[in-house]
C-alpha cells in the first residue's frame, strides 16, 4: 500500500521524505491556506521535493472552471494530480480531463455509488473520507472495504486513495482491505512507528550491551 502525507508544509515533507516511505502528497484549500503564500509556488516546490503523485485541488465549483483549473494545476509540473470536489461538476471535469491524459482525483467521495461514478469516467484516484464518517457515527472502513470489492469486480484501474484518516487504525484496516493508498496527515505517520515495547526492548539491549562492557577483565 502506498503512503501519501495529507499536507502543504514543505518542512513536514522534507522531514518524511529522507526516510522513504512517502509515496506521494495530498494538498486541499484548507491545507494550503493553512501554510500561506502562493499555492502555486507552494505545489511546484512539494513536487520537487517528492517522487510521486502530488495532490492538488480546483476551487472552481462549475465544470468547465474545474476544467480550465484543471489544466493550469497540472501544467505546473508533471507529478500533479488535479483533485476535483464529487458532484456532476466535478464528474464531468474529471471526464473531460481524464480524456486530456490529466490525473484526477475525485475528492469528498462519502459512498460506494459515488465512488462508482467517478471511476467511471476515469478517476485515477478516489478518496474516500473516513475520519469524517467516523465522526458522525458511521463506519469509514466499511465504505472502504465496499469501494475495494466494487472496484476489484469490475478491474477499474482507479485506485482508492483513503483519505481524512485520523491515526494508525486507519492505516492497517486499509492494508488489511487492499486500499491502494492511505494518505495520512504527519501525525498519524508518526503514530505508525511507536511501539512501548519497541523503545522498552531497545533500552534493555542497550543496558545489558553496556553492562557487559564494564564486567570485561581490564587487559
Ligand atoms: O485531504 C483531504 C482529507 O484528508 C481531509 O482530512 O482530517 O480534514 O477530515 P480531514
Amino acid at each position: 500500500m502506498k503512503l501519501f502525507v495529507d499536507t502543504a508544509n514543505l518542512e513536514e515533507i522534507e522531514a518524511l521524505v529522507p526516510l522513504g516511505i512517502v509515496d506521494g502528497v495530498t494538498t486541499n484549500p484548507s491545507l494550503l491556506a493553512k501554510v500561506g503564500g502562493d499555492p502555486r509556488a507552494a505545489l511546484k516546490r512539494i513536487c520537487e521535493v517528492v517522487q510521486g503523485p502530488v495532490s492538488a485541488e480546483v476551487v472552481a465549483t462549475d465544470s468547465d472552471g474545474m476544467v480550465r483549473e484543471g489544466r493550469e494545476l497540472a501544467a505546473i509540473d508533471p507529478h500533479i494530480v488535479v483533485k476535483v470536489p464529487f458532484g456532476k461538476p466535478g464528474v464531468r471535469a474529471c471526464h473531460t480531463l481524464a480524456n486530456e491524459g490529466i490525473r484526477v482525483n475525485v475528492t469528498l467521495v462519502f459512498s460506494p455509488a459515488q465512488a462508482l461514478l467517478a471511476a467511471k469516467v476515469g478517476a485515477s484516484f478516489v478518496s474516500p473520507f473516513v475520519g469524517r464518517l467516523d465522526d458522525i457515527g458511521t463506519s469509514g472502513m466499511n465504505l472502504i472495504s465496499q469501494i475495494v470489492e466494487i472496484f476489484e469486480n469490475f478491474e477499474f484501474s482507479t485506485e482508492v486513495l483513503v483519505a481524512s484518516v485520523r491515526g494508525p487504525i486507519h492505516v492497517i484496516e486499509s492494508a488489511r482491505m487492499g486500499a491502494d493508498v492511505c494518505t495520512c496527515p504527519p501525525k498519524a505517520i508518526e503514530a505508525l512507528f511507536n511501539h512501548p515495547l519497541t523503545e522498552i526492548g531497545l533500552a534493555k539491549f542497550l543496558a545489558d550491551w553496556a553492562k557487559a562492557q564494564q564486567q570485561q577483565p581490564v587487559a
